[in-house]
């Protein structure tokens, strides 16, 4: 039962406010039983430390085997979980199991189940109500005994509403939800997560001098609203890493350079080798290049996922074309107006790119 302090769940999941107390209290309470567990909450709270959690306090003998929806092409979703027989299909030349039998005795962590498509929810539900499955192309009943946790960040209910996710089934995995809170309703765990991501960073590479984050950090860390919550959290800390290893972290330092990718000035002045190691951290093994730091980055695609989660709505047509708009005036401009070079720098035809003009009303500039 419920023991915060020698339990799984309070070693993996850090932080002691209220929310975060509550939910690691019903982590453990749920833990040993073995109902479906529903997961929710915006994405980078910590969905999937709450299902190795639940795992780790279950005593189950077996093992935890997760499956990303999202990443996992429809198609091939259901040999991925109920494994095939062999001659199956064309290509499958020996009997193979899948994750639901991978899981068994233990924990199969479903994740993004928002994304399953409707023809395997139904298989899902059958699953749940047989606790058996065939493999595909087999017609053997294998009984299985396994935990389902399940996690999205989408709204299931509204899902239901709109005819995407099976009511039956979601009733059916909403035996016991667990709402893991947005950091922002959670602040008082900052520092305590600030301390342990510190902990992990340095456990990765004992050399690296850490960040030195002072109170007006804290206190500027604390004012942040986190729209991308603990990944956010740890992202800064890579980048502290990076920009300020062995340094004073600062308020400002924090506003002004960790949470927007801005090369503090000290490190603007200082020799181009030492800014090679300072950023070597923050580069891995990415494609970037210095240059890349010193000219401002593009907008990542990926960036519009923890901003999106705080609106209703985007006109997506409108925003695309904005975009479009933008880059092709900027091409132009860079260019003197000649439109063959446009093209290239925009990597398209130069007739797509005349097209493109017309349809977007879009001037060659002016004074040229
Ligand atoms: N309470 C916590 N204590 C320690 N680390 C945490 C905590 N919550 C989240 N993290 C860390 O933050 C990162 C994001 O967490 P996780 O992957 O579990 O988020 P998620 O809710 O599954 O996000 P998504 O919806 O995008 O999949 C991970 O590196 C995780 O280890
Ligand atoms: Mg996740």
């Amino acid at each position: 039962m419920a023991d915060c302090s020698h339990s799984a769940t309070s070693k993996i999941i850090v932080g002691g406010s209220p929310a975060t107390m509550q939910m690691k209290r019903l982590i453990e309470t749920v833990a040993p039983s073995i109902g479906p567990v529903l997961v929710t909450g915006p994405t980078g709270a910590g969905k999937e430390l709450v299902a190795q959690a639940l795992h780790d306090d279950s005593a189950r003998s077996g093992r935890l085997v997760a499956v990303n929806c999202a990443a996992i092409p429809g198609e091939l979703m259901e040999s991925e979980l109920f494994g095939y027989e062999k001659g199956a299909f064309t290509g499958a030349d020996k009997r193979r199991f899948g994750r639901f039998e991978q899981s068994h005795n233990g924990t199969l962590f479903l994740d993004e189940i928002g994304d399953m498509p409707l023809s395997l929810q139904t298989k899902l539900l059958r699953v749940l109500e047989n606790h058996t499955i065939q493999r595909v192309g087999g017609n053997e009943d294998i009984p299985l005994n396994l935990r389902l946790v399940c996690a999205t960040h989408k709204d299931l209910l509204a899902m239901v509403e709109a005819g995407s996710f099976r009511a039956d089934l979601y009733y059916r995995l909403n035996v016991f939800p667990i709402a893991v809170p947005p950091l922002s309703e959670r602040r008082e765990d900052i520092p305590a997560l600030l301390e342990k991501l510190v902990e992990k960073r340095r456990a990765q590479d004992a050399e690296a001098a850490p960040p030195v984050f002072t109170e007006t950090a804290l206190t500027a860390l604390l004012a942040y609203d986190w729209p991308g919550n603990v990944r956010e959290l740890r992202n800064l800390v890579e980048r502290a890493f990076a920009l300020f290893s062995g340094r004073d972290v600062t308020g400002a330092h924090i506003r002004e350079n960790l949470l927007s990718l801005k090369l503090p000035n000290e490190l603007l002045q200082i020799e181009q080798d030492a800014l090679w190691d300072a950023s070597s951290a923050l580069l891995g093994n990415s494609e970037l290049e210095i240059e890349d730091l010193l000219v401002p980055m593009p907008p990542r695609p990926e960036d519009y996922k923890p901003w999106f989660v705080h609106h209703d709505s985007i006109d997506l047509r409108g925003h695309l074309r904005d975009i479009e708009v933008v880059l092709i005036e900027a091409a132009l401009t860079m260019t003197d107006g000649m439109v063959s070079h446009a093209a290239e720098r925009l990597n398209i035809g130069r007739t797509t790119l005349i097209e493109k003009m017309k349809k977007l009303v879009i001037d060659k500039p002016q004074n040229i």
